[in-house]
């Protein structure tokens, strides 16, 4: 069997891992909000309508931030439709959808507060101007005294939501957008708006589209609005190709953290010559097993079956494996978004009746939520040529853990055996695996879950165990090393 051998030192730290690397993604886009989120119709809907079981499920994720409303949605939103006694319906073109705006922004900012999350708002700067960002600040932020800040007033929401945080409309490098631009005309117009907000509000925090894909697109947009920016943006889609075998598949993280790097390096060539830090937002991840097929056939309706994907045991590792690589590279990517929440391409489902279902990409990210926390370690390692373990370590030195996540690619099981020295006793640890990989959880059942992984921990500190094959796997240690100094 393989050998990989660990060995950590907490004087080797790639950095403290952000906490919003745990963060959702609500867009208008079939039924993630109608029907997900928000459904007054529903045995389970609370007094906004909104569904209690998805809010609970969604809570146990820890979803630190969320972005809304869109994606590509976005591209045609006018924010103003939804809020107000009348509410405007209206095409969505992006995903061919009749969009009713019973819930719009302020439902959201109430769903918010309750699922404990903060907003990460996109702003529609593709077809919208400069004073309409103005408009949208105005009506979230300011007091009073203002047309927009009073509406929100009217409205029934007398204070300020504070919002912080704003996404310069979305990858309007694509083809696919609404609006789509040539990097120095996307990059001009992003300087503008982007002037505007640090105008109102000097503290935001503001995410100009990037692409993981095109550092040409990174390099031409920094240079035109860099100095207003705080990060810059990238969206990956994860997706079993047909010609690719498993491990071919698995192998996508590889491939986006090559991406990811070069992206990490358009930053840090801005900030060489700049001198301002610019931080990566992973701010959509996606597992989707690829297709923009829009429906021009059918009617125009709202709350369709979209992008209703069933996750196996392979996009868990993927989910797994890609938390480990926003840990090892945590001095970077500060944010990221896993697209989406609820039934489109999502951890959740639900079904009209009531019921909701945990996907098999659910627990890796309720485990990494909850305990990859701290400062990401850097491991020497050795028996890995071949790739086949993918993983981090987050050593929490307030909580005195060490949590090792641990993906095994190979479909033989892996030794694995690490050395920490201060580790004293094994706290948990688990394992996801599945003999069928074709298998998937559904409302007759949650098949693919956790379970205890046998492990040992031996009085020099040194930990053992088996990682079946095709498993992603969790392993946390009660350490005693010293508090940060
Ligand atoms: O998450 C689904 C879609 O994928 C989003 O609308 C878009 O931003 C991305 O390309």
């Amino acid at each position: 069997m393989q050998t990989i051998i660990w060995i950590l030192n907490s004087e080797r730290q790639i950095g403290e891992v952000s906490r919003d690397v745990y963060g959702g993604f609500v867009e208008h886009l079939g039924r993630n909000v109608y029907g997900g989120v928000y459904d007054p119709a529903s045995a389970t809907a609370d007094e906004d309508g909104f569904r209690r079981d998805v809010l609970d499920l969604i809570r146990r994720l820890d979803m630190p931030i969320t972005r809304y409303p869109g994606g590509c949605y976005v591209d045609t939103c006018c924010w103003e439709d939804g809020v107000g006694p009348v509410r405007k319906a209206k095409l969505d073109p992006a995903w061919h959808q009749l969009e009713p705006n019973t819930f719009g922004l302020d439902e959201f900012m109430r769903w918010a507060d309750k699922a404990n999350t903060r907003p990460l708002i996109t702003i529609n700067i593709g077809n919208r101007s400069v004073i309409d960002t103005q408009n949208l600040y105005e009506y979230c932020n300011f007091p009073r005294g203002t047309y927009w800040s009073d509406m929100r007033r009217a409205n029934g929401h007398e204070e300020p939501y504070h919002i912080r945080e704003w996404c310069l409309g979305n990858e309007l490098y694509g083809s696919w957008e609404v609006g789509q631009m040539s990097a120095a005309d996307y990059g001009r117009l992003a300087r503008e708006h982007a002037k505007l907000l640090k105008k109102l509000d000097p503290e935001c925090r503001l995410i100009v589209c990037g692409t993981p894909d095109d550092q040409e697109w990174n390099r031409t947009v920094l240079d035109f609005c860099g100095e207003y920016i705080d990060k810059l943006s990238l969206h990956d889609v994860f997706f079993h190709a047909p010609e690719q075998d498993e491990r071919g598949y698995l192998n996508s993280v590889d491939r986006f953290e090559k991406k990811l790097t070069e992206s990490i390096g358009s930053c840090h060539a801005f900030e060489a010559v700049h001198g301002r830090r610019i931080a990566v937002s992973v701010d959509e991840w996606i597992i989707w097993d690829f297709d923009r097929r829009m429906r021009p056939e059918e009617e125009w309706t709202s709350g369709m079956h979209l992008l209703e994907q069933d996750y196996t045991i392979l996009e868990a590792l993927i989910a797994g494996s890609l938390f480990s690589c926003f840990h090892r590279h945590a001095d970077t990517v500060d944010l990221a978004c896993l697209a989406q929440s609820v039934n489109v391409i999502a951890p959740i489902r639900t079904e009209p009746d009531g019921t909701s279902w945990r996907q098999s990409i659910y627990f890796p990210f309720e485990l990494t939520s909850r305990y990859g926390r701290g400062l990401s370690l850097e491991p020497e390692e050795t028996g890995n040529e071949d790739g086949s373990l993918y993983g981090s370590a987050v050593l929490n030195r307030e909580a005195g853990e060490l949590t090792l996540f641990l993906t095994n690619r190979g479909s033989e099981p892996l030794d694995f055996q690490m050395e920490f020295g201060g580790s004293r006793r094994l706290l948990e640890s688990l394992t996801m695996n599945h003999a069928d990989h074709s298998a998937v959880n559904s409302p007759r059942g949650e098949i693919l879950q956790p379970e205890p992984l046998a492990a040992a921990l031996d009085d020099a500190g040194n930990l053992r165990t088996q990682l079946p094959g095709i498993s992603w796997n969790m392993l946390r240690i009660k350490t005693d090393v010293p508090e940060a100094r």
